[in-house]
């Protein structure tokens, strides 16, 4: 197993590409089982999720080709229907797979994901939403097994709570629905907006884009054509790295991004001092006289995201004041703060309410990566901490991050990766 080193105390300077999301190309992959023709999926970030997906794929039946950045995806040769555990538990992703295996094929049969580190995470809501479109679902050994031999159908739905994997899901099974579905209560994160415009340039009619009320009109299992699509910008590992620039008070310049999906993490930076260079693909963060302390509640988009939580608890150790850091979508994303404490972190914890002091010196130590975001975090901490920290298990990161020491490196950071 891998571990990650790094010595403290170094300011971080240049340029680094951010690479292509992971979370828009993940339901992009599972897109391709709706396409009658090869899919060639570009900007696609080589992570170990995105691998995860392509083996899914082949498992089910699809062949592909990867190259650099770019997967060519023949999804037309899926015959099985079944997404199976060893696959799926991998990644919880991988339920994206059945909307789009549902609706193509009128049955599947895909594991139950589970839950994971950072909170249950139940699927009810993308199953209750199949269910008012026709299906017949059935929980058996672990598995998902839904039929509807005459296709899904049309209906409105409204989610009780937003969801953007269930949205997804749900978005893909209404394209080869018959007749209309109407969402209400849809994600609009920037990666389902992109499922939604691929689809609507590609012959699915899709009103109400970018907004929480949905209508597709369904193509009553004519398969699509999509022969190219690139995947935006990854605002999760560019704002993880507009982080490393803050907390490590330095000016460090993104590539390849796209800033009007990061505004939320922007305006916090600037609430606690940073100041921005914003060009068309490209962002600057600047140093800040003081970094000043602020408050934070995840929630969806636009708001402040979920996934950039962690990352900001690291970097408000290093504010002026204490900053009180709320999590309201899942139950247990506070798993670094005991492993910041190991570095020397005051933090306490009330339920899913962080109080955290800032000012405080942090030490490196041996720490454990947790979750994927949990992990990012911990880097980010043992940039400023005094002395050398460990990063243990750090498959977690490789899940979501494209060779982050190197990219850490090329900022001028000290990073390797050592073997356990
Ligand atoms: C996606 C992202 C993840 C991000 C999260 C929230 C992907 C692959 N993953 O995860 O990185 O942290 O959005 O922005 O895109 N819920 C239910 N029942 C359901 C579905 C969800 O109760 O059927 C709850 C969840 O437990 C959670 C909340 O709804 O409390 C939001 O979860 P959801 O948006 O579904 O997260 P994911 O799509 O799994």
């Amino acid at each position: 197993m891998d571990y990650l080193e790094i010595e403290g105390g170094n300011k971080l300077s240049g340029t680094v590409d951010i690479a292509g999301a992971k979370n828009a190309a993940l339901p992009i992959l599972a897109l391709t089982i709706l396409c009658q023709n090869e899919v060639k999926i570009c900007n696609l970030p080589p992570v170990f999720d995105i691998k995860t997906m392509l083996s899914l794929l082949e498992n089910l039946g699809a062949t592909y080709t990867y190259q650099d950045d770019c997967a060519t995806v023949d999804a037309s040769t899926v015959h099985n229907t079944e997404a199976k555990y060893d696959i799926v538990r991998k990644m919880r992703a991988s339920i994206l797979t059945l909307g789009p295996l549902l609706t193509r094929f009128g049955h599947c049969e895909v594991s139950l994901p589970g839950g994971c580190a950072i909170g249950q995470r139940p699927i009810d809501l993308h199953l209750k939403a199949l269910e008012q479109m026709g299906a017949h679902i059935e929980i058996k050994q672990g598995y998902v097994v839904a039929s509807a031999p005459d296709g899904l159908k049309g209906t409105t739905i409204i989610f009780d709570k937003i969801t953007v994997t269930g949205s997804e899901n749900i978005i893909m099974a209404a394209a080869l629905a018959k007749g209309e579905t109407k969402i209400i209560n849809a994600a609009k994160e920037p990666e389902v907006v992109q499922l939604c415009e691929i689809l609507n340039d590609h012959g699915v009619l899709i009103k109400g884009i970018g907004s929480d009320e949905l209508i597709i009109h369904g193509r009553d299992r004519t398969l699509l054509n999509i022969p190219e699509i690139t995947v935006i910008p990854d605002r999760i590992e560019a704002g993880t790295y507009l982080c490393a620039g803050a907390i490590t008070n330095s000016q460090i310049t993104l590539n390849k991004v796209n800033h009007s999906h990061l505004i939320s993490t922007i305006l916090k930076l600037q609430e606690m001092g940073f100041d921005f260079d914003l060009h068309e693909e490209s962002i600057t963060i600047k140093p800040s006289a003081k970094i000043l302390h602020a408050n934070i509640a995840t929630t969806e988009y636009p708001g402040f995201p979920t996934d950039m939580q962690a990352q900001f608890m690291a970097l408000a150790l290093q504010a002026d004041g204490t900053s009180i850091i709320e999590e309201r979508l899942f139950e247990n994303r506070f798993m670094h703060v005991s492993e910041l404490t190991r570095m020397g972190a005051v933090i306490q914890l009330n339920n899913n309410i962080a109080t955290v002091e800032g000012n405080h010196s942090l030490n490196g130590a041996d720490v454990m990566a947790t979750d994927l975001r949990a992990s990012s975090a911990l880097v980010l901490a043992a940039l400023v901490a005094n002395g050398t920290t460990r990063v243990h298990r750090i498959y977690h990161l490789d899940r979501g991050y494209v060779s982050l020491e190197k990219k850490l490196q090329q900022l001028g950071a000290k990073i390797k990766r050592l073997k356990e």
